[in-house]
């Protein structure tokens, strides 16, 4: 599935009398637009009041009225995202109309809808209030956009032509057309998805060739911009949802380890694998104790992407890459138990987020660091009751070999510190705890970082994979006191997310931290089941604004706000 923009006159900024024109001039209007538009199947937006906008009116005029008339006939359905796919000529050869809000039931004669029908919703202007009024919101669109993709991949054509540019989206109608691109881009790509290599026969994939963006002249170089970021988000997505789903029998401490090779090797960043003896030499006592008692080999996993300036602090990202978690000793009970194959998921969204960034030549230093082990029960494994020593030198009495992800990010999170990073971020499947406290909306966020914590917000709801913060309070220390050793490795089930994070904490020490728990983010269950990718766009724009920072600082007044993505410099990245 190859992307493109398109500039096109159909989408030309409205001018007071441009929307009459294809009633008032068929014939010239139709001849220049028919050499202009060509697509197997074109995606039109339909508005308030089933009124088209400046492209769906042009094509209208293409197609002879059939779009006006298949919506006064009323065949699209009343609810937003509905979809109809009507018929069109050699050049146009289909178009799947999208409901962008809910019509209502205005089936009014023609006579009385015509006109306004035919007036266009400005979908790029802000100077009326009501027409910045009919902007719909940021998962509004993202609906649209599944809604009208899944349709239109549906149909069998070859190429499909989106017009969902001309959507106004966000409050006050901010979101800008490099937003647009990227929802639009990361949702058919989300949309096409399979995983099907595990498959003795694959079904054979019905899905365009090609997707172009249809966007005005004015638009092109932006989207064009925002193109290329986006295939790099869609492409890091991709590769975490597919090591994701990937069971624990193929995706191994090893496999990762291999992966991630492949990915230094195909992206340009420096990789360094260190085996259960370099690990032993570095005294990570907590965890090579998660590791003891499987027969797969630990690995730990450094990447580094070198795109800053020389001697710049690197961003530190560290996953979780628990490869099976069966519980170990203190055994999982048997119910999803085959869930626990995401349970590398922190290290698989630390690698999409490295692809992503390494393809967008990000102007910054970045250092992947991933422990990868299974956590398993047997004759060697860890016991409860069983105390180790950390890389730190802290000891913690392992009260729960369950609560083994703390265990082996607290040897990474020191580890990290080498690098002398100005950030960390950890991600990690880490507690059922925060899926009971966020279900599978938010990922937790964990940081006594306020800035950071604004500027990880703020990623997430740029890109739609939120999280949502929570309290990390000295208070909850208290809970994870033990009497035999520096601390214990579980502190109870109140606020088990909580204690989680505080227990992390401890480790996180010389640098900036924040802690993201993706538990409920990770993966879907149920029949839709399968990884998400989450949160490697919300991680990738992270970094994305950190590098934009670096080009155009914020002025310290406006900290914490957002910018309007419109008066955005040209990103660093390109
Ligand atoms: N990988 C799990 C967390 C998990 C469980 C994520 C279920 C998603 C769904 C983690 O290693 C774990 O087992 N955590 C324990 C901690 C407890 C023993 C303190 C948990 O959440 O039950
Ligand atoms: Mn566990
Ligand atoms: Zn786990």
């Amino acid at each position: 599935m190859q992307f493109s923009i398109e500039t096109s006159g159909l989408l030309a900024p409205l001018t007071a009398t441009s929307h009459t024109e294809p009633e008032l001039r068929p014939n010239t209007r139709r001849r220049a637009l028919g050499t202009q538009v060509r697509t197997d199947c074109a995606i039109v937006p339909v508005f308030a009041g089933r009124r088209l906008g400046a492209a769906g009116n042009a094509l209208d005029a293409l197609l002879d009225g059939a779009l006006t008339a298949a919506l006064d006939r009323g065949d699209l359905a009343d609810a937003a995202n509905s979809v109809l796919l009507v018929p069109g000529n050699l050049a146009v050869q289909r178009v799947v109309l999208v409901a962008t809000v809910a019509m209502g039931n205005d089936h009014g004669s023609a006579a009385t809808k015509g006109k306004a029908k035919r007036k266009s919703v400005a979908a790029n202007t802000t100077e009326d209030n009501s027409q910045a009024n009919a902007a719909i919101t940021e998962r509004g669109f993202q609906d649209v956009c599944k809604a009208a993709f899944r349709a239109a991949c549906a149909t069998g054509a070859n190429s499909v032509l989106s017009f969902l540019a001309e959507v106004a989206v966000g409050a006050n109608n901010v979101r800008a057309i490099e937003w647009n691109v990227q929802i639009q881009v990361t949702n058919a790509r989300d949309l096409s998805y399979r995983f099907d290599r595990l498959r003795s026969k694959r079904e054979p994939r019905r899905e365009p060739e090609s997707i172009a963006i249809a966007v005005t002249p004015a638009d092109a170089t932006a989207a064009k911009e925002s193109l290329h970021c986006s295939v790099a988000i869609a492409d890091g997505v991709a590769l975490a949802r597919d090591l994701g789903n990937l069971p624990g029998n193929f995706c191994t401490p090893s496999v990762l380890a291999d992966e991630a090779k492949a990915l230094a090797k195909k992206s340009g960043l420096k990789v360094q694998i260190l085996d259960r003896k370099q690990m032993e030499a570095l005294r990570m006592g907590s965890f090579l104790a998660v590791a003891q008692g499987s027969d797969e080999p630990p690995k730990l996993i450094v990447l580094e992407w070198r795109g800053g300036e020389k001697g710049a602090a690197p961003i530190a990202l560290v996953g979780k890459g628990v490869t099976f978690d069966s519980g170990g000793i203190s055994l999982k009970p048997g119910e999803a138990m085959d869930e626990m194959k995401y349970d590398m998921s922190g290290a698989s969204a630390v690698l999409g987020t490295m692809s992503a960034a390494a393809a967008m030549k990000l102007p910054l230093n970045i250092v992947a660091v991933i422990p990868a082990t299974e956590n398993m029960p047997s004759g060697r494994a860890i016991k409860p009751g069983d105390i180790v020593t950390s890389m730190s030198g802290q000891t913690i009495e392992i009260l729960n070999t369950d609560a083994e992800g703390r265990l082996i990010l607290c040897d990474a999170l020191t580890y990290a510190a080498r690098f002398e990073p100005s950030t960390v971020i950890d991600l990690a499947t880490l507690t059922g705890a925060c899926v009971i406290a966020l279900g599978h909306h938010h990922s937790g966020l964990f940081t006594k970082d306020d800035a950071l914590a604004q500027d990880l917000l703020r990623a997430g709801q740029d890109t739609l994979d939120t999280c949502w913060r929570m309290p990390l309070d000295d208070e909850y220390q208290e809970q994870l006191k033990s009497p035999f050793a520096d601390m214990a490795n579980i502190g109870g089930r109140p606020g088990g997310s909580i204690t989680a994070a505080c227990f992390l904490a401890r480790f996180a020490k010389g640098y900036a931290w924040a802690h993201l728990d993706i538990a409920g983010t990770a993966w879907k269950s149920g029949a839709a089941k399968g990884s998400t990718g989450r949160p490697v766009p919300m991680l990738t724009r992270f970094l994305m604004d950190r590098a934009q920072a670096l080009v155009q600082p914020a002025p310290i007044e406006a900290k914490g706000k957002k910018a309007p993505a419109k008066k955005r410099a040209p990103r660093a990245a390109e």
